[in-house]
This record gives C-alpha cells, structure tokens and sequence, in this order.
C-alpha cells in the first residue's frame, strides 16, 4: 500500500512516498531555515506563506523522483498536530482537497508519534519482536524534550518532558545570545568540536548534580531555561576568541547532552528496558549519539539512533506511521481538526508488535 506523506507543522514543508510502512519511493523536504535565520526562531505566518508558495511544486517533485502518479497512492497522511496553527491548517487543507477529489482515505498524523517511529523507518523488524518492548524513547527536538514508555501492546505513557525551554530550543537561543545563527544545533556542534567541554561549569538543572535533591515528581522531567540564563551572564560584556567560544559551546552542548543521557539511563533503568531509542533534530548531535553509545553499551541495552536524514522534520515518519494505522482499519474523515498541542494522553502506538485497534 502507497501512502502520500504531508508535513508542514514547523518550518520545513515536506512531502513523501512510502510503500507498507518503511519502502521509501522518495522524500522531499523544502526548508525555510533561510527565511527565518533573520528572525532567530520561526515565524508562523512566514512560515504559512511559504507552505503555500511550496506544496504544490513540492508534491510534484515527490511523485517525479518516485515515477509514479497519484492514481496509485492508496491513502493520504498529513501532521495534524501538534505545531503552529498557521502552518499546519496548509498541509491539512492541501491533504484534505486532494482526499475528497480523488476520494482518497486521509489519516492525521501526531508529530511527536511520528518523531519516535522515524526511528524505525530502517530497522522495522525490531518492531516485530515484543522482547524489544518496553521501549523508552527520548524525543528531543525545537519543540519537545520527552521521555516515552512505549509498551507492546502499544500503551504510551510520558514518564517525564521539559518544564521549559526544548533541548533544541536551548541550542537555538544560546546560538542567538552568541549571535551565531539559526538552528543553533548544528552550529553549536560544529563549533564545539575543538573546545573542552569541561572549561565551564554550566547547570545541570533536576539532576542532583548540583548537590541538591532532585524531586521525586521531577525524576524525568528536564529544564533548560537556567543553562541559557547561566550562558547568558557567562558571556555577558566578553569578547570571546575562537578558541574561548568553543570552549563555551562545548561546555554548554555537554551540559545540555549530559543531562538528556543521565535521564535517560536513570529511567531504562527504572523500567528495566530492553531498548532505548533516541529520534528529534537534536538526534542528529555526534556528541549525544556517541554518549548513548558508550552508555548503552556498558548497561548491555539496544540502542536505536534515527538515521540524521529521518531526525529532523520529514514526511517519511508521517506516511510511515499512517501506514500501519490504516493497516489496523484506523482513519479520518475531512473534519479533521489541527492542534497546537499535543493530547493530554498520548495514543497508543498502532506500530507496536500486540497493538490492537479499538474502533
Ligand atoms: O525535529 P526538528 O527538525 O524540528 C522540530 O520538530 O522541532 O528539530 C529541530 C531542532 C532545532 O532546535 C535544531 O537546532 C536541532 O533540532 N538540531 C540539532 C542538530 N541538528 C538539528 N541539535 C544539535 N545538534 C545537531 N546536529
Ligand atoms: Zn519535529
């Protein structure tokens, strides 16, 4: 079954051809990180504005590179939550016309599900096994930092997520304090790579690693908003050299990592999990991946890093997704409504080896 994959929640307008789940017919992404680099963050309605001077040509391009038309597309997915409401209603509008024109069945995608399935999309046999569950995902992207349970039977539950800033939010505003660009992630790796990350000591907010107690209710909660306030006063009134400022974003990047890899641990522990997987834009970090790395081995758990290409924002992990819940019958009809944010209780996942839908 062909699934035609639409994301426009952010700031990438993306299109994809999927066969059964994972067979990738092509994947097109038309970012807009130019157009909003002036600006340090996104700008929702620049960000609507360019979804629809994009889609069309877009979806385009998709079925040229697959070399298939739309009359073999068996179903059409589109994010529908959570994002920015201006940007998600072109998407939704744009699926939703082409559903009742080629009276085409149409899913809505949560993004934060779809971030945790991307990364599958090249190993679907680990979904298989149910002795890979319960699965503990760490989703850390601009908009989300959060810890997953995952069981086999596809039940979610959010052990714990930012109270403020996302991890690729602090990246993002570090980069701008310092005046370096936007996204703030890859630059801030970039320019890491020579420094010590042990130069500066930053906060290792509800850690313990300052001492203090971490509140049992905040054992996997996360905050980042202090690292950047620390930063800030760190920097303040300096003129850094080259080699200071790599300093700084080392011992910034490592604070920010450290506390993502500690938690997680902490919680594979707790839960006693077979398999961690780590999927968002800041998956793409070499620093985090290789700490997962080191860690996972020596606590003998699997570890499932999202290829670089299906981290950040793509359309691959949306018809990907929607393929096994139209598998399981599921779908929407044209109503579909878009949501800033995510549901109170997240869905349970359809992808799941003992999902079994409730209709
Ligand atoms: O998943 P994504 O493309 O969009 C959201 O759903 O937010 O993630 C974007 C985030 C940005 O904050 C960006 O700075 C961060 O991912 N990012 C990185 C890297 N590449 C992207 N963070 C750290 N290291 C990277 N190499
Ligand atoms: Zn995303």
């Amino acid at each position: 079954m062909i699934v035609l994959g639409i994301e426009s929640s952010c700031d990438e307008t993306a299109a994809a051809l999927l066969r059964d789940g994972h067979e990738v017919l092509a994947s097109r992404i038309s970012s807009q990180i130019k157009l909003h680099a002036a600006y340090g963050g996104v700008i929702p309605e620049l960000a609507a504005r360019e979804h629809l001077k994009n889609i069309s040509p877009l979806i385009d391009a998709t079925f040229a590179q697959a070399g298939i038309g739309l009359q073999e597309v068996e179903a059409l997915a589109v994010t529908n939550r959570p994002g920015l409401i201006p940007a998600l209603l072109v998407g939704n509008s744009y699926a939703k016309g082409l559903a009742l024109a080629n009276r085409l069945p149409l899913l809505g995608v949560n993004h934060f599900e779809a971030h945790i399935y991307a990364a599958f999309l090249n190993q679907p046999g680990l979904l298989q096994n149910p002795a890979n569950f319960p699965l503990l995902a760490l989703v850390v992207s601009g908009g989300h930092t959060a810890l997953v349970l995952v069981q086999a039977e596809g039940r979610a539950e959010l052990l714990g997520s930012t109270l403020d800033d996302a991890a690729g939010e602090a990246l993002d505003k570090a980069a701008k304090i310092l005046n370096l660009g936007y996204p703030g992630g890859p630059i801030i790796e970039r320019l890491a790579k020579n420094g010590d990350p042990q130069s500066y000591s930053f906060p290792r907010a509800l850690s313990g690693a300052s001492g203090k107690a971490t509140p049992r209710e905040h054992r996997f909660n996360f905050s980042f908003s202090g690292v950047k306030t620390a930063l800030l006063y760190a920097v303040k009134e300096r003129r850094l050299n080259e080699q200071q400022l790599a300093d700084v974003l080392a011992s910034y990047q490592a604070a920010v990592m450290e506390v993502l890899l500690s938690k997680s641990m902490a919680a594979a522990e707790e839960y006693k999990v077979p398999m961690l997987c780590l999927c968002g834009g800041v998956a793409c970090n070499g620093y985090l991946r290789r700490r997962f790395q080191e860690e996972c081995q020596k606590q003998e758990k699997q570890l499932l890093l999202a290829e670089p290409a299906c981290c950040t924002d793509n359309a691959m992990m949306v018809a990907g997704l929607a393929w096994h819940y139209f598998k399981h019958g599921l779908q929407d009809d044209l109503s579909l409504p878009v949501y800033a944010r995510l549901p109170e209780k997240l869905p349970k996942f359809p992808f799941a080896p003992e999902f079994q839908a409730v209709k």
